[in-house]
């Protein structure tokens, strides 16, 4: 459907309340369509399967207001995955509150036609009712995947590029052998989601210098699964804000979505300045605060996996990027890997309890901190492993090694949770790290005995979590996370390896205040 029409004045005005450290539009009616009813009427099953999480209105106003203003002259925007139109809307709001804007034409594209009547109707009706005069105002809302049209577009070349792009794409993994896989790959972008795919698209289909502003998970920004869209990101658009969602369950709470997100605001192919971040708890945006950093915090010097980092104020103390932390894992003789025995695959040869031909299986819940308890009671996994030809390669040698469990929480006090593996306590010539732990191992075998402590306390760490939460936005603690961290030097590592065991009743505290005198 198509909808032109000549704007005339806003009818009614409410004040947004938002700290305005950040550039806020001001006086802006808010229309909430995503109203719990309207949100009820969407059937469950098309819901999950589209990803359709609705934007909150509180959050579209605030990605709208983020748009620079001055450039709101001769506008086309690109909605892709419109929805019920909250985005659009919102934008039309901050919009048309100055007085610049000539014209303005809006591309929505919305797969679902359930969706699509709605968003037609709350497009028209808002454009009916809040506008401004002397400017003209049109709309179109494509029945299209914005996959398989993006993608047509770009390789015939011949397309008007737009200059303002707001998405809150679908969240659903892409499926390695699917259609969209291939559409994407002709067009050189290899990504494994559907949220970065439509965030390539959409920058694709910004003309250079035009502004993006896109609320998605924050998964992206780590991991080694969307390195190359990092990579590909980083070198087409610059970062001209971040704002985090401090609290993973408080921006779509009535979805109950549990992912921390980010809105992104890019630039298409600008030039890479300082980044404004900014934090909220949630979207009331009651407790915002920002400010600026510069782009070598956000990413590292000779980052190979282009690892986007948002850091707190008080990593850009200077805490982390000390100079007596900074070696890689490989400088200091040590490598970390996921734990080698993945159970499922070896069903018949798990064994509740440990018996004569098996040897300990670890697992995270055989860990706290320092201690291990093992074997373990009443536990759904099993405690050891037989020794067969089957098995035999997945096992180690009995020794010393640190283990971090792979997931864990923002909420957790401590997101790297490392634990000393002592073979003193298992009497045993081989033992199996299960796939949930990663180890740290030299070749696979165990470590120097006071290089694993030195490297189980700097882990356990104030200064490894901030370094930790600056990249790392989700559950998972990957093995490519803990290689991209900084340690300190082989002899440094050893002498707190030491220490730690001289004291072995040393606080928490005074580990960090002995880590945060290396600086
Ligand atoms: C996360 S929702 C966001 C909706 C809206 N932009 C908002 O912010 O409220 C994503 C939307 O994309 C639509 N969608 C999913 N796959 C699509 C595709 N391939 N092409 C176009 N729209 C799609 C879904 O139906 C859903 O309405």
């Amino acid at each position: 459907m198509s909808y032109a029409k000549v704007l005339h004045q806003p009818k009614e005005i409410k004040e947004l309340g938002i700290n305005n450290v950040l550039p806020i539009a001001h006086n802006i009616e808010i229309v909430n369509y995503v109203l719990p009813d309207q949100q009820q009427g969407i059937d469950f099953q098309r819901r999950s399967e589209l990803g359709q999480f609705m934007t909150p209105s509180q959050i579209a106003h605030f990605m709208a207001s983020l748009f620079d203003r001055s450039r709101f002259e001769d506008i086309r925007l690109l909605d892709p995955g419109a929805g019920l139109g909250a985005l659009s809307t919102a934008f039309l709001d901050a919009c048309f509150l100055g007085d610049k804007v000539r014209r303005a034409e809006v591309v929505a594209y919305e797969i679902d036609p359930f969706l699509r009547g709605r968003l037609e109707k709350h497009l028209k009706k808002h454009c009916d009712t809040a506008v401004n005069p002397n400017s003209a105002f049109l709309f179109h809302v494509l029945e299209k995947d914005f996959v398989e049209e993006a993608v047509n577009l770009i390789l015939s070349k011949n397309f008007k590029k737009f200059t303002h792009a707001i998405l809150n794409p679908p969240y659903k993994k892409i499926n390695s052998q699917s259609r969209h896989r291939q559409l994407l790959h002709s067009i050189g972008i290899e990504t494994v989601n559907l949220y970065t795919a439509f965030l390539a698209l959409t920058i694709h289909l910004v003309e250079d210098g035009g502004e993006i502003v896109a609320i998605i998970p924050r998964s992206f920004c780590s991991g080694s699964y969307y390195r190359s869209f990092r990579e590909w990101l980083l070198k087409n658009a610059s970062i001209k804000q971040i704002h985090l969602f401090n609290a993973r369950d408080k921006a779509f709470k009535e979805d109950g979505v549990l992912q921390e997100n980010v809105i992104m605001h890019l630039i298409k192919g600008g030039v890479q300045e300082d980044v404004l971040l900014s934090f909220s708890n949630d979207d009331s945006f009651s407790d915002c605060y920002s400010y600026h950093c510069s782009f070598e915090h956000i990413l590292k010097n000779n980052d190979d996996e282009f690892f986007i980092r948002i850091p707190s104020e008080s990593d850009l103390s200077g805490l982390v990027d000390s100079t007596g932390i900074n070696n890689s894992l490989t400088e200091i003789g040590v490598e970390v890997s996921t734990g080698p025995v993945v159970d499922f695959r070896l069903k018949d040869f798990l064994c509740a309890q440990p018996e004569s031909d098996a040897v300990p299986l670890l697992y995270p819940c055989h860990f706290e901190r320092n201690n291990i308890y093992w074997p373990k009671d009443n536990i759904k996994k099993p405690n050891a492993i037989k020794v067969t030809p089957e098995t035999e390669k997945w096992l180690w040698p009995n020794g010393f090694y640190v283990v971090v469990r792979r997931v864990s929480s923002k909420e957790e006090k401590r997101r790297v949770v490392a634990s000393v593996v002592n073979p003193n306590f298992f009497n045993s010539s081989k033992i199996g790290f299960e796939n949930h732990l990663n180890v740290f191992h030299f070749g696979k075998n165990e470590l120097d005995k006071d290089l694993a402590y030195g490297l189980a306390a700097f882990l356990n760490s104030l200064q490894v979590d901030r370094a930790f939460r600056s990249f790392n936005g989700h559950t998972q603690v990957n093995a490519t996370d803990l290689r991209s961290l900084k340690y300190p030097n082989r002899e440094i590592l050893v002498e707190i390896g030491k220490w730690v065991q001289n004291y072995p009743h040393l606080t928490q505290e005074s580990i960090d205040m002995k880590i945060e005198s290396l600086n």
